[in-house]
């Protein structure tokens, strides 16, 4: 287990001017994991969560293209370096339905994996392990974006 306060992922502000720019950066914190971590996307419709997942992905080994949008399928599961579940919560009720929609608590039973959640707002007071990274994402369209990741 990786202690909660170890700060081995780049936090801090980004400007993303295209698709590009927020890929790379999901890429280079996807080499930065080390597996056990979940990152909890947050923004608006087509801010380009699924874009810095796909970076993400990449990051870790696994091939950019197979990434597609879990809206449907609720998790969609990888394997690279690491273990990697993409989740998309927007079509769930808010709260613990979303997490048990998802059966989250048994993918986080699985320590070596990475968990990247979209719309994780959706999961409330939901309670969550210790190495949780928050990535907002502001801005829409053509506009450039601005990318925040904290602890
Ligand atoms: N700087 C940028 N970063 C990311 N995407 C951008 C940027 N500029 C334009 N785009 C476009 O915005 C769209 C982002 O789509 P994406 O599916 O990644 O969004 P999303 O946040 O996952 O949306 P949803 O909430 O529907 O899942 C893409 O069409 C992409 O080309
Ligand atoms: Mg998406």
């Amino acid at each position: 287990m990786i202690p909660a306060t170890e700060q081995y992922i780049s936090t801090g502000e980004w400007t993303a001017r295209h698709a590009g720019e927020t890929f790379d950066l999901g890429q280079q914190i996807g080499t930065q994991l080390r597996g056990g971590e979940i990152l909890l996307l947050d923004g608006p419709l087509g801010a380009g969560k699924t874009i810095f997942v796909k970076g993400v992905a990449a990051g870790l080994d696994v091939d950019a293209d197979e990434v597609t949008s879990p809206s449907f399928t609720l998790v969609n599961p990888y394997q690279g370096r690491l273990p990697l579940f993409h989740i998309d919560l927007y079509r769930l009720d808010a709260g613990a339905p979303a997490a048990h929609a998802v059966d989250l608590e048994e993918l986080l039973t699985n320590e070596e994996a990475v968990v990247v959640i979209e719309w994780a707002e959706r999961l409330g007071k939901y309670p969550l392990p210790p190495c949780v990274w928050h990535v907002k994402i502001q801005g829409d369209g053509d506009a450039a974006r601005s990318i925040t990741i904290s602890r």
